[in-house]
């Protein structure tokens, strides 16, 4: 297939890219600089000049091409608009896609989080929706939803349109800016690892390798409307994570009570995300795609010499 894809420069983009290379795709990856042309080019795709909010360009290119995978987000609009600001970016672009690709059958895969049908008092399947993210929801991760119901909703104009939901934690040798970067940070600054309460809530992670296999497999053979769950490991009690940290840097884990402001005082924005618990399940993800993913667990990975290099 010729596949067009966004967001070819960053953490997931740059693993779809070689991933649909090495499956005999033909890639086309949008570049809005130069440095990010070379970075393309570098992974073997042909490059297409674009900015994220040239819409017209994108209808074209989704046109041109026999599928789309949607990996870009404008996090440049976090500092002044916050999640709100890149959830209003991003609903247009989805649109845009399917006024190119409507009646065509073409898939177009875009990116989703884990935590979009909330917590549910059981682990959330691919058949949970995205829960409804109105005017009351401003300022939280809830308002993007909108751009998952939007893609998937997509199908009912016939386009082969799916969403894949990935994991809280995605790590790689690559990851730059991911949570376990932040929580790293976090606690290099603060002198320990915290966790919030008694930290039994429920995280999940995906190697981001793993995550772009399941990306190929979505456009190559994915039914029209419907979630992907890119889990590697389910249900890890945050506290492990925070212990985890703490045994490769020598600082001690410590519980950073669950209060509304001393958790912001920690954690700083992050506050609201890692006091969520998100059980999930990968089930239907590898039974309808037979996806496996295969890299290191998030645990083991830690060990991989990128994200402690420097301590
Ligand atoms: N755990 C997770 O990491 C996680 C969980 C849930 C959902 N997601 C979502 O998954 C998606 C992929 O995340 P990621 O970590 O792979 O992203 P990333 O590493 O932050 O990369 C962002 C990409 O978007 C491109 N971009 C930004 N603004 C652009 C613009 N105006 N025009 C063209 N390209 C632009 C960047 O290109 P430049 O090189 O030009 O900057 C870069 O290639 C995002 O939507 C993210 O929110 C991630």
């Amino acid at each position: 297939m010729r596949v067009f894809v966004t967001g070819g420069t960053g953490h997931s983009g740059s693993y779809i890219i070689p991933e649909l290379i090495a499956a005999g795709h033909e890639v086309t990856g949008l570049a809005r600089s130069d440095t990010a042309a070379a970075a393309v080019s570098a992974l073997g795709a042909k490059v297409r000049r674009g900015n994220l909010d040239d819409l017209d360009g994108l209808k074209e290119a989704a046109a041109d091409s026999d599928g789309v995978i949607h990996v870009a987000h404008r996090q440049d609009l976090l500092p002044s608009g916050g999640i709100d600001a890149v959830a209003a970016a991003e609903l247009p672009i989805m649109l845009a896609y399917g006024e190119a690709l409507a009646g065509t059958g073409k898939p177009l895969v875009a990116a989703g989080s884990i935590g979009s049908p909330g917590n549910l008092g059981r682990p959330a399947t691919e058949e949970d929706l995205a829960l409804p993210g109105g005017d009351e929801h401003k300022g939280t991760l809830r308002v993007r939803n909108v751009v998952e119901t939007a893609v998937v909703g997509l199908a009912e104009r016939g386009v082969r349109s799916s969403v894949v939901r990935i994991a809280n934690i995605a790590h790689s040798t690559t990851d730059r800016a991911g949570f376990l970067v932040q929580l790293i940070a976090l606690a290099q600054e603060k002198g320990f690892v915290g966790y919030p309460g008694d930290g039994a809530n429920l995280w999940n992670a995906v190697h981001i390798r793993d995550a772009a296999s399941l990306f190929r497999l979505a456009l190559e053979k994915g039914p029209a409307g419907k979630y992907w769950h890119a889990i590697g490991d389910g249900g890890i009690p945050f506290r492990e994570i925070a212990e985890a940290i703490g045994s490769r840097l020598g600082l001690p884990a410590v519980s950073v009570p669950a209060d509304v402001l001393m958790l912001p005082g920690y954690f700083g924005f992050l506050a609201n995300i890692v006091t969520q618990n998100y059980p999930a399940s990968n089930l239907i993800t590898r039974r309808t795609l037979g996806w496996e993913p295969v890299q290191p667990s998030l645990l083991a990975d830690l060990n991989n010499g990128h994200y402690f290099s420097a301590s």
